[in-house]
């Protein structure tokens, strides 16, 4: 579990674990806030929620019953789509603020480029860039961002985001907008490691998995690693959060050729 306290430095010089918790589909309630006390307990140390994942509040629950300070852990939200003014996405901010129950948010992300136009797009990214010049958020960047929405975006504003969070796991290829990011220093999460789960029982994962004695799940997570993204696997199962998190070898760079060259 030794992965789960290592971090990476994005280019403002904010530390942020290798690993994240993702908690998309797991919605507010008594439930969602025992299977986060849970991710915290096996040592997760970064979450990643949305407005528009509607578990905020079940996510500040659990940090406040927690045992560690929020400094401790590293919170990620992400602003509801469709937010397209300025005042808007401050509002928004605001209110995920209150949610989460913490004095800041360590990463606030734009969460789809659309549907707005480019304006609008501009005038949300200005609201990012004052919190964070106010200290409001520790980082700030986009999801689901193709080379051509950051390109339009940088064109037109001061701050290049931090982070771009997208999709990305064995069998769905994002060199193109990797390359850029990294080109531009800008860390890649990636979303759906797992592919939902639909990527696991492909049969060339399943065989480079044997050969390095771990399971699929654990072969494409570390993939995502050692492509240089930072992972946000997602699991409510206790065991499968720890397998997920179980990650001490790594991929030996002809594997890592093939895994990229699956097509799913
Ligand atoms: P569960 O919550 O029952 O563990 P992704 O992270 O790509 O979005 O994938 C999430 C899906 O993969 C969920 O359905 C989750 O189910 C499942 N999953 C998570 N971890 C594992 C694992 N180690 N082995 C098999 N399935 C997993």
């Amino acid at each position: 579990m030794k992965l789960l306290t290592e971090t990476i430095t994005l280019k403002n010089g904010v530390e942020m674990p290798i690993i994240g918790y993702g908690t998309w589909q797991i919605f507010e309630g008594k439930k969602a806030i025992k299977t986060f006390q849970n991710a915290l307990d096996i040592g997760y140390r970064h979450i990643d929620t949305a407005q528009m994942y509607e578990n905020e509040s079940s996510v500040g629950k659990a940090i406040k019953a927690s045992p560690y300070h929020h400094s401790d852990i590293f919170v990620t939200s992400k602003l509801l789509p469709g937010t397209n003014t300025y005042q808007g996405t401050i509002n928004a901010y605001e209110d995920s603020l209150k949610k989460l129950e913490v004095d800041v948010i360590d990463l606030y992300l734009i969460h789809a480029p659309l549907p707005w136009d480019d304006n609008a797009n501009i005038q949300v990214w200005k609201a990012l860039e004052n919190l964070y010049l106010n200290k409001r958020v520790r980082a700030i960047g986009v999801s689901n961002f193709s080379v051509q929405d950051l390109k339009k975006l940088i064109a037109k504003t001061s701050i290049t985001p931090h982070v771009n969070q997208i999709r990305y796991h064995v069998g769905f290829d994002q060199a193109d907008t990797i390359a850029f990011c990294k080109e531009k220093d800008i860390v890649v999460e990636a979303y759906s490691p797992l592919g939902k789960g639909s990527i696991l029982e492909l049969p060339q994962l399943v065989k480079i998995a044997k050969k390095y004695n771990t399971t699929p799940a654990q072969l494409a997570i570390r993939f995502c690693l050692d492509m240089g993204t930072i992972p946000l696997p997602k699991s409510q199962n206790v065991h499968r959060m720890k397998e997920n998190a179980d990650l001490d070898f790594k991929i030996m760079k002809d594997d890592l050729e093939a895994l990229s060259k699956i097509r799913a």
